[in-house]
C-alpha cells in the first residue's frame, strides 16, 4: 500500500540542505522503504542500510537514463549520458566497465602517489604567506582537476576548464535540476564533447602514456568500444571523479575542524588516516543519493514495488542507519567495522574509489600537519542546494 506522507519537505527547504539527516530518520522511522513525494517524481525512498544494499545488488532494479522527460532540446546531454556505464544495464554495462577498469586499475592509481603529494605541496606552498584559504576553490578543486587531468592526459593549460564543466554537469544529474540547469548543462556538454573529441583525435595520431591513449588502444583491438562510448567514458571520469572528490576533501576538513580532539589524534598518529577517511565518507557522504527503476513487480520487506516505479536510494541515510552503525551521529575516526555505502554497492560500485581514497588521505594528512592553528572563518557554512550530493559552497579557513 502506497501511503504518501503529506508534508515531506521540512518547514524550510534550507533546513533540509543544511541538515538532511532528521528527514532521513523520519522516513526510516515510517519504513526503511517508504513511498514519498519529496521530489517531482514520486518514488520509494530507501533509507535503511540493509534495504539499500539489497536493492543495489538486485539486477531487477535497473539504471536508466536520468532524463526521462527530456525533449530534443537536451539531446546533447542525453546522448552522452546514454553511453556512460553509470547509466547502462547488462550486458553493455559489464563490457564497458571491463574495458575501462582494464586501464584504470588500483595499480595505476598507486603510481600517482608522488604526483598527488607534489601537487598538494605546491598548493600549500602557494598559501604559505597568506592568512585565509577557501578549501573548496583554492585547494580541493585545483587538486582534483590536476589529478584527473593528469590521468586522462589533458594539457596543463586546459585544466582550469574542468571546474565549470564538472560543476554544471553534476547539477544535471541531481534530481533538483531545473530547466535552466538543463539548458546550461546541455550547452556546456556540447563544449566538453567537442573538446574531448579533438583530444581523442590528437591521441589517435600521436598516442601518449595516458588513459585516453590506453582506451583508444582498447577501442582499436576490435569493435568492443564505439567512438561515442570512448568519448562518454572520458567525460564520465571527469564528472564522476571530480566534484565528489572535492566534496570528500572539503566535507572531511569541515568535520575535522569541528572535532578538534580527533584532529589532534590524527596529527599524533597519521596511521589512523585510512580509517578516518572511511568515517568521513560515512558521516558526510559526498554522494547522498542514487536511483534505480524496478524492471518488474518486486516485493521487498513487505513493500510491493511495481514495475516502472522510481526508487531513490539515500546512501547518506543508509550510512546513518542505527541498525548498522552504533551511534551513527557520532564521528569516530577509529570506527570499526565501517562498511559504509558511500561508493555504492554491487555492479556499479564506484570505479574511482581507490583514487578518491588516496587523494583524500594525502590531502588531509598534509593539511592537518600544515599549520597548528587552522580554524573555520565562520562556523555556519553554506551547502549547495543539491539532493544527491553533499557539497559545500565554500569552506573558508584562517591560519597564521
Ligand atoms: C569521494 C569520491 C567519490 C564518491 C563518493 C563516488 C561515489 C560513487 C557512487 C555512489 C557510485 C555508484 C552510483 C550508482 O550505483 O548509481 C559511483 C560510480 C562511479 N564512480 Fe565514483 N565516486 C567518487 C569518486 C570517483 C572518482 C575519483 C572516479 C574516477 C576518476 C569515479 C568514477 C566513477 C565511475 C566511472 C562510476 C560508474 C561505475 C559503474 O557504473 O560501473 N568516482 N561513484
Amino acid at each position: 500500500m502506497k501511503t504518501i506522507l503529506k508534508q515531506t519537505i521540512p518547514a524550510s527547504p534550507l533546513d533540509f540542505f543544511h541538515n538532511p539527516y532528521p528527514l532521513y530518520d523520519r522516513f526510516r522511522s515510517i519504513h526503511p522503504i517508504h513511498w514519498g513525494n519529496l521530489l517531482k517524481q514520486p518514488g520509494w525512498y530507501v533509507t535503511g542500510y540493509e534495504e539499500a544494499k539489497m536493492i543495489l545488488k538486485d539486477t531487477r532494479f535497473i539504471n536508466r537514463i536520468p532524463l526521462p522527460l527530456a525533449s530534443k532540446k537536451y539531446d546533447e546531454l542525453k546522448n552522452i549520458q546514454n553511453d556512460m556505464m553509470l547509466f547502462k544495464n547488462q550486458p553493455d554495462h559489464k563490457r564497458l566497465r571491463f574495458l575501462v577498469s582494464n586501464v584504470f586499475t588500483p595499480k595505476t592509481v598507486d603510481q600517482l602517489r608522488p604526483y598527488i603529494k607534489q601537487t598538494v605541496n605546491e598548493l600549500l606552498v602557494s598559501f604559505q604567506n597568506k592568512k585565509t584559504m577557501d578549501i573548496v576553490s583554492d585547494f580541493a578543486f585545483p587538486l582534483a582537476s590536476q589529478i584527473i587531468a593528469k590521468i586522462l592526459g589533458v594539457p596543463r593549460e586546459d585544466r582550469y576548464r574542468f571546474r565549470e564543466w564538472a560543476s554544471s554537469s553534476i547539477q544535471t544529474i541531481d534530481f533538483t535540476r531545473s530547466r535552466k540547469v538543463l539548458d546550461n548543462g546541455n550547452a556546456e556538454m556540447l563544449i566538453i564533447r567537442n573538446y574531448f573529441k579533438e583530444l581523442i583525435m590528437k591521441r589517435k595520431v600521436r598516442p601518449e602514456q595516458d588513459l585516453i591513449s590506453l582506451l583508444i588502444k582498447e577501442e582499436q583491438q576490435g569493435d568492443r568500444l564505439t567512438d561515442d562510448e570512448l568519448l562518454a567514458a572520458c567525460i564520465l571520469l571527469v564528472i564522476a571523479g571530480h566534484e565528489t572528490t572535492v566534496n570528500l576533501i572539503s566535507n572531511s576538513m569541515l568535520v575535522l575542524l569541528k572535532h578538534p580532539q580527533q584532529m589532534m589524534e590524527l596529527k599524533e598518529n597519521p596511521l589512523l588516516m585510512e580509517r578516518a577517511v572511511e568515517e568521513f565518507l560515512r558521516y558526510e557522504s559526498p554522494t547522498q543519493m542514487t536511483a534505480r527503476v524496478a524492471s518488474e513487480d518486486i516485493e521487498i520487506k513487505k513493500k510491493k514495488i511495481n514495475k516502472g516505479d522510481q526508487v531513490y536510494i539515500l546512501l547518506g541515510a543508509a550510512n546513518r542507519d542505527p541498525k548498522q552503525f552504533h551511534e551513527p551521529y557520532l564521528l569516530d575516526i577509529k570506527r570499526e567495522p565501517n562498511q559504509h555505502l558511500a561508493f555504492g554497492y554491487g555492479s556499479h560500485f564506484c570505479l574511482g574509489a581507490p583514487l578518491a581514497r588516496l587523494e583524500a588521505q594525502i590531502a588531509l594528512q598534509s593539511l592537518s600537519a600544515w599549520k597548528d592553528n587552522l580554524q573555520l572563518s565562520d562556523p555556519e557554512v553554506q551547502w549547495r542546494k543539491l539532493i544527491g550530493f553533499r557539497s559545500l559552497k565554500e569552506l573558508n579557513i584562517t591560519f597564521d
